[in-house]
C-alpha cells in the first residue's frame, strides 16, 4: 500500500493559549472523566430530567454495536427479493417461507428484525408489507446494487485492525483497478492494460447508483447558459444522457479511460444518444483534456485519487476551459469544521480507504484545491440531499 494523504483535520482547534482555551481544555477533561463514570450513569437514569439523554446515547451506542447485524438484515432482504415481492402485495410468513424456501421460525426472525429497522411493517391478517425504509428499495435498483456491492467492504473489514494495516489486501481494491496511484497501462489494448470486464462491472454499478447524484446536480445547477458540457470521468454516460434529455440544445462530450468509453459507446447507442455525445478516450492524469467545453463536470472522481493526482486533474480541467468557463465538482464530502458530524462520513472514509489512494475531503479542502489550480470564485451550492453529493462550482477567471 503506497503512502496515503493525511487530512488536515483538527488544525482549526487552537492549542490552549489564553485563559479561555486552558479553562475549556480542563473542563473537557473533567467532562470526559465524569461521563465515563458508572456512577453518573446510575444517577442519570434515576433522574427523570436526565434519563432521556442517557437513554438516547445508550440507544445510539447500541446501534453502533449492532450495525453489522442491521446491514446483514438489509442484505438478506435484498438477496431474497423481499422488497420487490412485497411491493406487489403484503404477504404472510407462510407464503414468504414457501417462496424463499426458508424455514418459518428463522424467516420470522428476519422479518421481525426488518420490521424493527423500519424496512418492513406489520399489516392486517398477519401479513408483512413494505416499511418506510423498505419502500424506496422496491423500485430503486441502484440502491439494491450498492447494498450488494457493500458486501465486498464487509468482507474486507472482517479483521478490522488488520484492515488498517493492509487496506488494499481485500476485494474492494481489486474491484477498482485504477484507484491505486498512477497505473502503468490504462489502455485496454495495451499489454497488461485494464481488462474490459472489471471496467464494465464498476461502470454499471456507477451508472445504476448515479440517479440520486445527478438529480442533486441538475436541481441545483442550471445548465441553460452553457453551450458545451464535458463530463470528465463520466463512466458509461449516465449523467450526460440525463443532461441530453433535459437540455436538447447542449453539446455533450464524455472523457474517460478507453475501455470505459467502449462500454459507454454501447450504452449510448442503446439509448439512441450516440450522435449527441462526443467520446474522448484518455487518462486525465497523463493526457491533456480536449478544449471546447464551457462547462466541465467532475462527478465522484476527485475522492478516488490522492491530493497530488487531484491537483493534476484540476489543473488539466482548468487548462481545457476557456476564460469564464465553469467546473462543477460533485461528490460526497466530509463535514467541515463547525458542521455537525455525520455517521455517513464513517462509511465513506472506510470505503475510500479500501478502494485506493483517494479520501473523503471537506468542501473547504476541495475548494482550496480548486483555488490552487487557478479557479477564481468557488461556491458551495446548497443542495437538498448532501448525503448523495455536495456541489462546488468554480469559474476560470
Ligand atoms: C467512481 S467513478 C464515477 C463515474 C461517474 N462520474 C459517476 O459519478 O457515476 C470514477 C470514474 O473515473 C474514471 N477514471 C479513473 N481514472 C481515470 C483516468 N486516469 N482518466 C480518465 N478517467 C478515469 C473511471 O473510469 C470512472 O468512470
Amino acid at each position: 500500500m503506497q503512502s496515503l494523504d493525511v487530512a488536515p483535520v483538527g488544525a482549526h482547534v487552537p492549542a490552549p493559549a489564553g485563559w479561555w482555551e486552558t479553562w475549556r481544555e480542563r473542563l473537557q477533561r473533567r467532562l470526559d472523566a465524569w461521563f465515563s463514570d458508572p456512577a453518573l450513569y446510575r444517577w442519570a437514569i434515576a433522574n427523570p430530567l436526565t434519563r432521556w439523554v442517557t437513554r438516547r446515547r445508550t440507544e445510539k451506542l447500541f446501534g453502533l454495536m449492532a450495525g453489522f447485524v442491521h446491514s446483514q438484515v438489509l442484505l438478506s432482504c435484498v438477496r431474497m427479493g423481499l422488497f420487490v415481492r412485497l411491493k406487489e402485495e403484503p404477504q404472510t410468513l407462510e407464503a414468504l417461507a414457501q417462496q424463499t424456501k426458508i424455514e418459518q421460525p428463522a424467516l420470522q426472525r428476519l422479518l421481525l428484525s426488518a420490521v424493527a429497522l423500519g424496512l418492513l411493517e406489520h399489516r392486517s391478517m398477519s401479513r408483512f408489507g413494505l416499511g418506510p425504509l423498505g419502500a424506496p428499495l422496491a423500485r430503486q435498483d441502484g440502491i439494491a446494487a450498492m447494498i450488494e456491492h457493500n458486501n465486498l467492504l464487509y468482507q474486507d473489514l472482517l479483521q478490522p485492525v488488520e484492515f488498517l494495516r493492509d487496506a488494499w489486501g481485500g476485494s474492494m481494491a481489486g474491484y477498482w483497478p485504477y484507484a491505486h496511484g498512477k497505473m502503468p497501462a490504462l489502455d485496454a489494448a495495451a499489454p497488461g492494460g485494464v481488462a474490459l470486464e472489471p471496467v464494465a462491472r464498476y461502470s454499471e454499478l456507477m451508472a445504476s447508483s448515479q440517479n440520486f447524484v445527478l438529480q442533486e446536480i441538475l436541481n441545483s445547477y442550471p445548465l441553460a447558459g452553457h453551450r458545451r458540457l464535458m463530463d470528465v470521468g463520466g463512466g458509461k454516460g449516465r449523467f450526460v444522457s440525463a443532461v441530453a434529455r433535459q437540455y436538447p440544445g447542449l453539446e455533450l462530450a464524455l472523457f474517460d479511460l478507453p475501455p470505459v468509453l467502449e462500454v459507454a459507446r454501447s450504452a449510448l447507442q442503446v439509448a439512441g444518444l450516440h450522435s449527441r455525445v462526443h467520446l474522448h478516450p484518455g487518462s486525465f492524469l497523463t493526457d491533456m483534456l480536449p478544449s471546447g467545453a464551457d462547462v466541465i463536470t467532475l462527478i465522484r472522481v476527485a475522492h478516488d485519487h490522492c491530493d497530488a493526482s487531484v491537483r493534476d486533474i484540476l489543473r488539466n480541467i482548468f487548462q481545457a476551459l476557456p476564460s469564464g468557463g465553469t467546473l462543477v465538482l460533485a461528490e460526497p464530502m466530509a463535514q467541515a469544521a463547525g458542521e455537525r458530524p455525520q455517521p455517513s462520513d464513517a462509511y465513506f472514509h472506510y470505503y475510500l480507504l479500501a478502494m485506493g489512494a483517494g479520501r473523503l475531503r471537506t468542501h473547504a479542502e476541495l475548494a482550496g484545491l480548486m483555488h490552487d489550480s487557478g479557479f477564481g470564485s468557488v461556491t458551495l451550492l446548497d443542495n437538498a440531499m448532501p448525503i448523495h453529493a455536495r456541489i462546488l462550482v468554480g469559474t476560470k477567471p
